[in-house]
């Protein structure tokens, strides 16, 4: 039975997406300010009035969260979105959060060398470049200042995205190719598009509307 009383979820991500995604959902009034404020750890917000709940997720969770209605809409990266592959809908195109997903390294790197070492936080966006141009790869997962990498030798190149291009720049690493343009995505849960339909279409309006 539809339950029209249902709270509705929204999961964020934490970091460079966070602050722009809840002043667009300030903007339609979905307020959830509790949430950014600098000092507080708290991670989820919850609006009773409104049948409301917010909360903020490490970014590559999100489509996790969505894809298993434990969140019925998300905010995520197309970046994210390419590496996780979730059963999902991704129903608007929010215009931030602006960067490309790109192979770097040290200039003139043979980026389709056979066995060319890649060190990224996105082994299945790598992999699938890769496989695409018919070269094998040795594929080596990071969590993080992938740009280290091929500075120290771990790898010959990364995959990773570059927003300003300073981190490379100030380390002496160029673009050897570009994967893909990505900006933040709204998602949405198969179910849930369906039983809150309304809702959802409603949201999705005021935020196309308030662009
Ligand atoms: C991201 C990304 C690059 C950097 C790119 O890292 O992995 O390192 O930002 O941004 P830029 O082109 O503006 O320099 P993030 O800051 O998320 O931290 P991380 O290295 O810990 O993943």
């Amino acid at each position: 039975m539809y339950d029209v009383d249902k709270t509705l979820t929204i999961a964020l991500p934490k970091g460079r997406l966070a602050e722009q995604a809840m002043e667009r959902l300030a903007a339609i009034g979905l307020n959830c300010q509790e949430l950014s404020s600098n000092n507080s750890r708290k991670l989820i917000f919850e609006d009773r009035n409104n049948q409301l709940k917010i909360f903020l997720a490490k970014p590559s969770d999100v489509p996790t969260y969505v894809e298993y209605g434990a969140a019925d809409i998300g905010v995520a990266g197309r970046d994210t979105l390419l590496e996780e592959k979730r059963d999902l809908y991704e129903v608007y195109d929010f215009g931030f959060g602006e960067c490309s997903l790109a192979v770097a390294g040290l200039p003139f790197t043979d980026i389709y060398k056979n066995g060319l070492r890649v060190a990224t936080k996105y082994p299945t966006v790598a992999a699938d470049f890769f496989e695409n141009r018919g070269v094998t790869i040795e594929l080596i997962k990071l969590s993080g200042s992938i740009e280290l990498a091929p500075i120290v030798g771990l790898s010959d190149v990364i995959v990773d995205i570059v927003e300003t291009g300073s981190t490379l720049n100030e380390n002496g690493l160029v673009v050897l190719n570009q994967i893909c343009p990505c900006t933040a995505r709204l998602i949405v849960n198969r179910v849930s598009m369906k039983l809150e339909h309304e809702r959802i279409s409603q949201i999705i309006r005021a935020l196309k509307a308030n662009n």
